[in-house]
């Protein structure tokens, strides 16, 4: 499909949704709701359990009408990520404020419009944006990101692959890798994490342009699924041993670009095993989320950026803010072409969220992570 027939695609959409919409109503006229939350009930001292949230259930009264500019919303599929992690201590963290004892955990979600007194809100309608672990929620300055309802494409995806998550995979591989690897003759990558949501979509992209690829991931069947569809020659399970991994799949090649996911173990014997003048592209550090300070890995080979002249770039997906919606666009028409795949665990059920979230650093998830309510 091209860009312009998905663009013509996506406006007829957004204008018959808009037509068939039913009138704006207040929060008066539908029935009493009842909704679920997930607080914070108290921060971890080690990696997180279920023991430090708590679910409590209250009715929104409809005593008043929904006041104008007011939406009311239901949560249809919430988003865990590994950053959030950074969010349980108080204070401010390196991207977001950290989330308060008593107060609902909040992430990216996909939510469906149930009651409007807001033009630009009608309901039926999905949206999307940082919001609150509550199953229904009355928002009184809604400033959420519509969404297009598009055939063969599931609204999770906004959440994924053409989200917070493919977007972290396909920016940095346009600006940072795909130049990088094109002027390389046969270029050589590795990707850990490469069965996860961003580390999957890189490595296919590699894979694109015609990189030999090598992936990392933590169980034997991940390990085929890299191979057989995520964009993976070869990979290894870590859990094994990284740098006899390394090896194995390396053979007496060396990395040329090396997209970093878990930080760690991994990224001191990747470094020993760069070519000269390499790149690495530190995209997260997975492995140290869980540790206390004090106890986090310290690596040791570091002067093989001087000595191999490596280049190490890191990035936050923040920064391309005015690129994220046509990136999202290109993306999908990959997907509809089929030269990239989506891969998803979803859960099912609000009692999930906490399951879903400390699942990301026990490794249960395959692709992007996702709690369908
Ligand atoms: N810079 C940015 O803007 C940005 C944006 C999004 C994400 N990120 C980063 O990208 C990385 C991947 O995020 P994602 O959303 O795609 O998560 P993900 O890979 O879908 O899920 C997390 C995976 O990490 C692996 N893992 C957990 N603990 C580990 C450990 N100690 N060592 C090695 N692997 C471990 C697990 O798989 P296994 O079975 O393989 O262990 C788990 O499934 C994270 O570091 C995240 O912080 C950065």
């Amino acid at each position: 499909m091209t860009s312009t027939t998905t663009l013509s695609l996506l406006v007829s959409l957004l204008v018959l949704q808009a037509l068939l919409s039913v009138p704006v109503v207040g929060f008066g006229e539908i029935p009493v709701m009842k909704t679920e939350r997930c607080l914070l009930k108290s921060y971890p001292d080690g990696p997180l359990s279920p023991d430090n949230f708590e679910f409590d259930s209250k009715e929104l009264t409809n005593e008043e009408d929904l006041p104008q500019d007011a939406i009311v919303v239901e949560l249809k599929h919430v988003s865990v990520d590994p950053y959030m992690r950074t969010r349980f201590k108080p204070g401010m963290g390196y991207i977001m404020p950290g989330f308060e004892l008593g107060k609902p955990i909040e992430s990216a979600c996909v939510a469906q419009v149930v009651a409007s007194k807001n033009d630009k809100y009608k309901v039926g309608s999905l949206i999307t944006g940082m919001m609150p672990w509550e199953t229904t929620q009355v928002v009184k300055e809604p400033s959420f990101q519509p969404l297009p309802q598009l055939d063969g494409i599931p609204s999770s995806y906004f959440l994924g692959i053409l989200g917070l998550t493919g977007l972290s995979a396909y920016l940095p591989f346009k600006h940072y890798a795909k130049d990088f690897l094109k002027a390389k003759e046969k270029p050589v990558v590795f990707v850990s994490g490469s069965a996860g949501a961003v580390g999957s979509v890189f490595a296919q992209l590699c894979k694109s342009i015609g990189c030999t690829v090598y992936g990392s991931a933590g169980t034997g069947d991940k390990i085929a699924l890299c191979k057989s569809s995520l964009g993976c020659d070869d990979a290894f399970n870590y859990k094994d041993g990284i740098a006899a991994g390394l090896d194995g799949v390396l053979k007496d090649q060396t990395i040329d670009l090396y997209f970093d996911n878990v930080g760690g173990e991994m990224l001191d014997e990747v470094l020993v095993r760069m070519s000269m003048g390499g790149k690495i592209i530190c995209c997260g550090s997975i492995s140290g989320y869980e540790t206390k300070d004090e106890d986090l890995y310290g690596v040791q080979n570091l002067f093989c950026v001087t000595t191999k002249r490596l280049q190490m770039q890191g990035f936050l997906l923040g920064q391309w803010g005015d690129e994220l919606p046509q990136a999202s666009q290109e993306l999908g028409e990959m997907l509809a072409a089929k030269d990239i795949v989506a891969q998803e665990t979803v859960l099912k059920g609000f009692d999930k969220v906490v399951e879903g979230l400390i699942g990301l650093f026990k490794g249960s998830n395959t692709g992007k992570m996702i709690i369908t309510v």
